[in-house]
């Protein structure tokens, strides 16, 4: 029987290694982490993220060959393949601070499998790094190692997207292995291959050397929210011109050379991937003096940012320059739906404009806490992710104009305006009419994730603002400058 232990019980490692448990049931998996809570809660009832059919998955194999553990050394010990898919932060001191990669626990993870290890291992990287990090593991693993143990480090980045994460990974569009051109580096290859190869075409599995797998996961999210800025850039154009930017969006989708998918104009991308991963391709390519590339991948970075105080700006300045104890509802606090993560959620920047403007806010997400709204609200940028005692006090005197309540209509209730900031389903069937009806007169929809049917919002009596529409006569009344 492989073994196979995964470092790190996040929203990669979970997920992932519980269909690879469920595909393969002559493979025991065991999923450690250092945080006792979250561990816990992968062996409750309620798992610790929320992500369609993982509890079906779960369940199917949880006590079979699907562990979740503390118990880190002996685990690892034990295992033929250790995957490792802890938290990279961007580095917010020293060196490249606000683009770098922050490898502090990575490093942890290598020195502790070359320390507890006392026998021959394949160590997989699953969390996106940066190029060359795992020859730098490789150093730490053969500096300390005893003479008889070989170690074959494999990149094995992962592409799947929350809240569809468990279909991504049933039916992966590539799975992508990354090893060591040597003899025993390509049957470390041939290992993971066979792994994969349970329930996924061969066709599917493509092998490259190691800087190629870890920069291909780079270049992936990197051109995924390029679409995604090249879109947002368009959507100002649309609104100046009167252009709509969905119909934009899909005759340019129309090319078959471009394709239709991640071309939703939007308040801007958020996710723990896309904005980490660029400040570090940037960074690289800084170090390796390319300048010119470096300033092209930052400017999609400078898009998103642009897209979400034009935002807040369009909100403002809509309602006479001041939002000043004006109370705003925000439906949607996650940074995409059918998730309850806030990691670089769009609505962080745009509730802190609000704030900074002075508005009283009511949230209601369907996922996120209380608890994690108000920490995302008061924590410094960055700092997300890392562990909660290493995170710096946060002032939590913004919080006097927040509340977070248990609905959609309680949130709209007796407020000046609604932005929308995730597309959640349930968005789109709310009773518009009972809202408004609550509401403080001129009412205002700004919809972030163009969900709502402006027309027949506009019937109802809403001013009504969508990313990338053609604009109501109020709206162009009231220029917002950006
Ligand atoms: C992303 C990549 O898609 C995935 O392959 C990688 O492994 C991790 O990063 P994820 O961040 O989970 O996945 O979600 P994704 O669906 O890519 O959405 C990212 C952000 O872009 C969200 O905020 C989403 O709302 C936004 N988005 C997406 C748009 O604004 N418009 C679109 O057309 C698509
Ligand atoms: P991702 O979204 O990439 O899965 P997360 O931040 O959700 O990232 O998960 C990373 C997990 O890795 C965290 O739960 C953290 O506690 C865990 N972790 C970090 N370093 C170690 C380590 N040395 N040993 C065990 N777990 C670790």
């Amino acid at each position: 029987m492989v073994k196979i232990c995964c470092i790190g019980a996040g929203y990669v490692g979970g997920p992932t290694m519980a269909v690879i448990a469920l595909k393969c049931p002559s493979v025991e998996v065991v999923v450690v982490d250092l945080n006792q809570k979250r561990i816990d809660a992968w062996n409750s009832d309620t798992l610790p993220i929320y992500e369609p059919g993982l509890d079906d998955v779960v369940k199917q194999c949880r006590g079979k060959n699907l562990f979740f553990s503390t118990k880190v050394d002996e685990s690892v010990m034990e295992a033929d393949i250790v995957f490792v898919s802890v938290n990279t932060p961007t580095k917010t001191t020293g060196l490249g601070a606000g683009k770098a990669a922050d490898l502090t626990y990575w490093e942890s993870a290598a020195r502790m499998i070359a320390r507890v290890s006392k026998s021959s291992k394949i160590v997989v990287e699953k969390s996106t790094v940066p190029v060359k990090t795992a020859e730098a593991i490789e150093k730490i693993l053969t500096h300390n190692n005893k003479s008889e143990i070989q170690f074959q480090i494999l990149s094995n980045p992962e592409f799947l997207a929350e809240g569809t994460a468990i279909e991504d990974l049933f039916h992966p569009d590539r799975v992508l292995i990354g090893g060591r051109e040597t003899p025993e580096g390509q049957k470390a290859v041939q290992a993971l291959k066979d792994v994969y190869a349970q329930w996924v075409p061969e066709d599917k599995i493509l092998t490259t050397n190691l800087w190629s797998a870890e920069l291909s996961k780079l270049a992936a999210n990197a051109f995924l929210a390029q679409r995604i800025s090249s879109v947002n850039a368009m959507s100002a154009l649309c609104e100046a011109t009167g252009a709509n930017v969905a119909q934009v969006s899909y005759a340019v989708g129309k090319d078959s050379r471009i394709g239709p998918k991640f071309l939703n104009g939007s308040v801007g991308f958020g996710g723990s991937c896309f904005q980490k991963d660029i400040l570090n391709l940037v960074y690289i390519c800084e170090c390796n003096g390319l300048p010119e590339v470096a300033e092209y991948w930052k400017q999609v970075i400078k898009i998103n940012d642009y897209q979400k105080s034009r935002f807040v700006n369009r909100v403002v300045a809509s309602m006479f320059n001041t939002v000043s104890k004006k109370k705003i509802a925000i439906l949607g606090f996650a940074f995409k739906k059918d998730t309850g993560d806030t990691r670089e959620t769009p609505a962080i920047d745009v509730c802190q404009g609000l704030l900074g403007d002075n508005a009283d806010l009511s949230i209601y997400d369907p996922q996120v806490t209380e608890d994690q709204i108000k920490m995302d609200l008061t924590s410094k940028k960055f700092d997300w992710d890392h562990p909660l005692h290493l995170r710096p006090m946060s002032d939590t005197t913004t919080l006097e104009k927040v509340r977070v309540v248990k609905d959609a209509y309680e949130a709209a209730k007796d407020s000046h305006g609604v932005c929308i900031l995730t597309e959640w389903d349930e968005f789109k069937t709310l009773d518009y009419q009972k809202i408004y009806e609550g509401m403080q007169k001129p009412a205002f929809i700004f919809d972030g994730r163009n969900v709502v049917d402006a027309n027949k919002l506009r019937e109802i009596g809403f001013i009504v603002y969508s990313i990338g529409k053609p604009l109501d006569a109020w709206l162009n009344d009231m220029p917002a400058v950006a």
